[in-house]
């Protein structure tokens, strides 16, 4: 596809702050060259993250977006088309997964150029759908578990109790499967529509959010918590706090509100053995990715897809989103 850049692709992009899913234009635009370390991608799905539309919403606007008009989202499964000039371990036919840089997005399109550092090749087994899906929500759940709350994702490391806050969400669906991995007894929050959904991610026992027990936090059996993913928001420390054994830990995965940033404090300064730690952002690794794609291929990880929108349908994907009732992901498909 030696003259992809002077050819025209469909594209979902915003122009300023705010607007929520009215804001989204469908556009025309340049299809993109790859630079020397990027592929060019025929994207098949995107997925959304509610980070996606927090950006534009303006909630880190000293960073992002970079530049306005912005082509939003980072999660995609496509196939590589060209291939720059220094890219070794990726050629045109592969079907891939990437993660692409927040401050330029780029993923509601039909085309895409990804780093080749930034992207895995797709095995067979995974549907780009569910491959799409992974980045951002299953590289979250991975980093909260394994360097946040200190968890082995294999049966050797030393049993400890989970909660986990909003199971039934893209970063929680993905946090019960991986943590069942490890020696762990998982306890899960969710709504009531999705309790059976979230035992069948393996959850020991799961409790209804919107009851008392659940809006407690008890363990049904009375299990002390020795880490808690909490993927929910609007849990004050009070509420964590009688739950978690003596050295527990509350990893908050959205911890951009005063009442966070002062407990965290509070506990740090008087030395508290249960603590409260802020995870304020993914950092991508690509043998990360490789490793939840191979979890996938291998049958360990699912990817559960909330709803599925075409681009032309993409602001109400993004409404969907928004409204914060998906269970699993919401993907897009040109
Ligand atoms: N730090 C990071 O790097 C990072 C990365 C990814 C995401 N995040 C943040 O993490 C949060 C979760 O992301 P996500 O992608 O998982 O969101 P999501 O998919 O939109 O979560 C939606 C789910 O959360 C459930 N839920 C909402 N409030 C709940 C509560 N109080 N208790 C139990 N379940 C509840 C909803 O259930 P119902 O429909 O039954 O209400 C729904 O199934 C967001 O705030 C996001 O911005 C942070």
């Amino acid at each position: 596809m030696a003259s992809a850049t002077s050819r025209l692709m469909k594209a979902v992009l915003y122009e300023a702050y705010g607007g929520g899913s009215a804001a989204l234009k469908h556009v025309e635009v340049p299809i993109p060259g790859p630079k020397d370390d990027e592929v060019l991608l025929k994207v098949e799905a995107v997925s959304l993250n509610p980070f996606d539309w927090k950006i534009q919403k303006g909630v880190v606007r000293l960073f992002l977006p970079r530049n306005f008009p912005h082509i939003p989202c980072t999660d995609v499964a496509g196939e590589v088309l060209e291939v720059g000039a220094r890219v070794k371990g990726l050629k045109a036919g592969d079907k891939v997964v990437t993660f692409l840089n927040h401050a330029t997005g780029g993923g509601l399109a039909e085309y895409v150029v990804a780093k080749e550092s930034s992207t895995v090749v797709r095995p067979p087994e995974v549907t780009a759908a569910d491959g799409a899906a992974l980045p951002v929500a299953a590289l979250t759940a991975h980093q909260a578990l394994t360097q946040a709350a200190g968890i082995k994702l294999d049966a050797n490391g030393p049993q400890s109790n989970i909660l986990i806050t909003a199971a039934s969400g893209g970063v929680g669906h993905y946090a019960v499967q991986l943590a069942k991995l490890g020696n762990t007894h998982v306890t899960a929050t969710c709504g009531a529509r999705n309790i059976e959904f979230v035992k069948s991610l393996g959850a020991d026992e799961v409790i209804d959010y919107k009851t008392s027990e659940g809006a407690a936090l008890k363990s049904p059996s009375g299990k002390k918590y020795d880490a808690v993913i909490h993927c929910a928001t609007g849990i004050p420390w009070s509420v964590f706090e009688p739950n978690l054994s003596s050295t527990g830990k509350v990893v908050d995965i959205t911890p951009a509100n005063a009442s966070t940033v002062m407990t965290f404090a509070i506990k740090k300064l008087t030395f508290s053995k249960k603590k409260l730690v802020p995870m304020w952002s993914m950092s991508f690794k690509n043998e990360n990715l490789g490793y939840v794609v191979n979890l996938m291929k291998e049958g360990k990880v699912k990817s559960t897809i909330d709803s599925r929108y075409p681009l032309s349908k993409a602001e109400e994907a993004w409404a969907k989103s928004m409204d914060g009732h998906a269970t699993g992901k919401i993907i897009v498909q040109p």
